[in-house]
């Protein structure tokens, strides 16, 4: 799969006692600037402030991020204890999307088995490996993504999505963003409705943009329009991304998503989720209980910078919201496509 100069977003430079060089994702498309984060608090910030985003992209970020936790232990502490620190401290970075938790889980497996085992350096080199693991397999997963999901797409159709869920989101290529890259590698012609994304515009900042590198036809709309362009026969299918999905397939992604699932129900139009294994949350029942980052005031009252709305107005700011499972017409995995989507369906799938 090409690859359509998109930047990458997290990359590890050097060997142990290297860092982790981060795109922000915040300055494009105007600017293409890279944050080189030696301390662990500049990880937290990255993932914080949305400069890294896109679940399966935190994730990675989080597993490089306990490298560079690991490059300076304070005097007087345990490798132990500090490890504990700066995993704790990474969980606090962003509640909503699991890999994060997902990803620092599996460098925590990976640490527990080999901290006895080991020297300092011999740890270090484990975890890196494990880190840079999680990475390639994310690029495997995502290909698979597209290449399954690809198979829902006909010539001709008009395709809707939200939010940024392209090589910028990930270790490459996509999830949603995948099915579209590879339906557009195998010819078909197709048309893509890329919605802004309010309010920090991931779809009219980094997808259209990813859109255009790749030379894919599409179309920038506002949100409040995907109503009017369903109306109007332009959407054969939606598909998006996802944060976490809990046992039932009631799926957390970029608010306005839910939105989306009802508009697709009322026009008839299939509605897929494209999401690796690792964006599921098994020990959740149901949507109710995935935590629901909520966001400043600010990204609504002054975007960007330029104060948009009154003084003292009351704001409300949930970062996600869930489709839930009934209005899913299927979820897009690198290892299936899980459709209908239910809980059976999802254990047998993943
Ligand atoms: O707040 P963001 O930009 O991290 O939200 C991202 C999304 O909601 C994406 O759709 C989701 O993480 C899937 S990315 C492949």
């Amino acid at each position: 799969m090409k690859n359509y100069n998109i930047p990458r977003s997290m990359e590890w430079i050097g060997g142990i006692d290297g860092h982790l060089r981060l795109l922000d994702q915040t300055l494009l498309p105007i600017e293409t600037t890279y944050i080189d984060c030696k301390e662990i608090g500049s990880v937290h910030e990255a993932i914080r402030s949305l400069r890294v985003r896109g679940a399966p992209a935190i994730g990675i970020t989080a597993a490089l991020g306990i490298l560079v936790g690991l490059k300076k232990i304070p005097p007087g502490t345990t490798l132990n204890s500090h490890y504990e620190t700066i995993d704790n401290y990474l969980r606090t970075s962003r509640p909503t999307a699991v890999n994060l938790f997902w990803a620092l889980d599996r460098m925590k497996r990976k640490f527990l088995e080999v901290k006895n085992h080991d020297d300092h350096h011999g740890i270090l080199s484990i975890l890196l490996k494990e880190a840079l693991s999680i990475e390639k397999e994310d690029r495997e997963m995502c290909q698979n993504i597209g290449r399954i999901g690809s198979t829902l797409v006909q010539e001709g159709f008009g395709i809707l999505t939200h939010c940024n869920t392209g090589g910028l989101a990930t270790a490459a290529y996509g999830t949603a963003l995948s099915v579209i890259f590879t339906a557009f590698e195998q010819r078909k012609s197709i048309h893509v409705y890329c919605d802004e994304t309010r309010p920090l515009l991931q779809g009219a900042r980094l997808t259209s943009w990813e859109l255009l590198q790749a030379g894919i036809p599409s179309t920038l709309i506002c949100d409040s329009m995907a109503a009017q362009v369903m109306k109007e026969g332009k959407i054969n299918m939606v598909v998006v991304g996802a944060d976490r999905i809990a046992a039932n397939g009631d799926t957390a992604n970029k608010i306005g998503t839910y939105g989306l699932s009802v508009l697709a129900h009322a026009h008839n139009i299939p509605f897929y989720v494209a999401a690796p294994s690792s964006t599921f949350d098994l020990t959740l029942k149901d949507g109710s209980e995935i935590p629901i980052e909520q966001r400043s005031h600010i990204e609504i009252t002054a975007p960007f910078g330029k104060q948009v709305a009154p003084d003292g107005v009351t704001v409300y700011n949930p970062a996600f919201d869930v489709a839930p499972a009934r209005l899913i017409t299927g979820i897009i995995t690198e290892k299936a496509l899980i459709t209908p989507v239910n809980e059976k369906n999802i254990l047998d799938s993943i």
